[in-house]
């Protein structure tokens, strides 16, 4: 579904401050899946995921989705077959427009639209069912700003944008992490019901390891840009993430 050939990629490149992420770097991502990617501060999750996303551009490399390579591809072109949530709850959605008129943002992505226009019946209807299947009463506020949601409410909400046009990719960067621990566990519980419904193949990233197990069906760590771990989910166990965490950071600090 997703190959990653030969990538490399650095930050500040042949400055003093030259940062070295990946060095030629491969992963392939089967289709129908979650994978996760777990791995300490700055091992390059977010920037894998940005550089698939294509709003950070590689040194060198191939992306390859469903045989096709889009590594040159400009990030409006690739987004209409990704959908992204990030940590942040602000930035799936926009906040000064209503729940009804952010879907109709969504549903529309990659077309040309006028907003006055693009709200109709039918569409409303597909609207309330995805919002009643996140069962958090979102299918009688349509005409609330997004502004005015719980961080929870509006990474739910960001979610299902991110599903409806049923993407060849989903990415969630730590979409959870911003939020309580329940509110947390109501929003992986309906990512894994919603991808496991529309069979999206997910790339999520967690610092989470016990979601990272229960919400996967891979795992991946990274390490300084390094695969040191790749194996179905259900063969790890967390207390094992968490040894392997602890050896590397040991071996960072030393
Ligand atoms: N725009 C940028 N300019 C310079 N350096 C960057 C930039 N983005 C990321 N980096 C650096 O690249 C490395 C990888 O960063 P990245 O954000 O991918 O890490 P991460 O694995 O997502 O970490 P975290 O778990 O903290 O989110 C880090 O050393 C980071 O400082
Ligand atoms: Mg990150």
């Amino acid at each position: 579904m997703l190959k990653i050939r030969n990538l490399s990629k650095s930050f500040n490149k042949d400055m003093d401050n030259e940062i070295e992420v990946f060095n030629r770097f491969n992963l392939d991502i089967e289709a129908n899946r979650c994978t996760a990617i777990i791995g300490p501060n700055g091992c390059g999750k977010s920037t894998l995921l940005n550089i698939i996303g294509g709003n950070i551009q590689e040194d060198e490399g191939q992306i390859v989705l469903k045989n096709k390579d889009i590594s040159n591809l400009r990030e409006e072109k690739r987004a209409i077959h990704m959908g992204r949530v990030y940590q942040d709850p602000s930035m799936g959605v926009s906040p000064s427009l209503t729940i009804l008129e952010n879907m109709s943002l969504a549903d529309k992505k990659g077309e040309r639209f006028t907003l006055r226009r693009l709200i109709k019946k039918r569409n409303m209807d597909r609207y309330i069912d995805l919002l009643k299947d996140l069962d958090l009463g979102l299918e009688d506020k349509l005409d609330t700003k997004v502004q005015f949601l719980s961080g929870g409410q509006r990474q739910s909400l960001s979610l299902i944008m991110a599903a409806m046009k049923y993407p060849d990719l989903l990415l969630l960067d730590e979409h959870t992490a911003a939020l309580d621990p329940k509110t947390s566990n109501v929003v992986m519980k309906k990512t894994k019901e919603l991808i496991e419904k529309y069979s999206i193949t997910t790339i999520m990233i967690s610092h989470n390891m016990r979601d990272a197990i229960a919400y996967s069906d891979r795992i991946i760590m990274l390490d300084r840009g390094q695969i040191i771990l790749d194996r179905p989910s259900k063969d790890v166990t967390e207390e094992e993430l968490i040894t392997i965490y602890r050896t590397k950071l040991d071996e960072a600090i030393a």
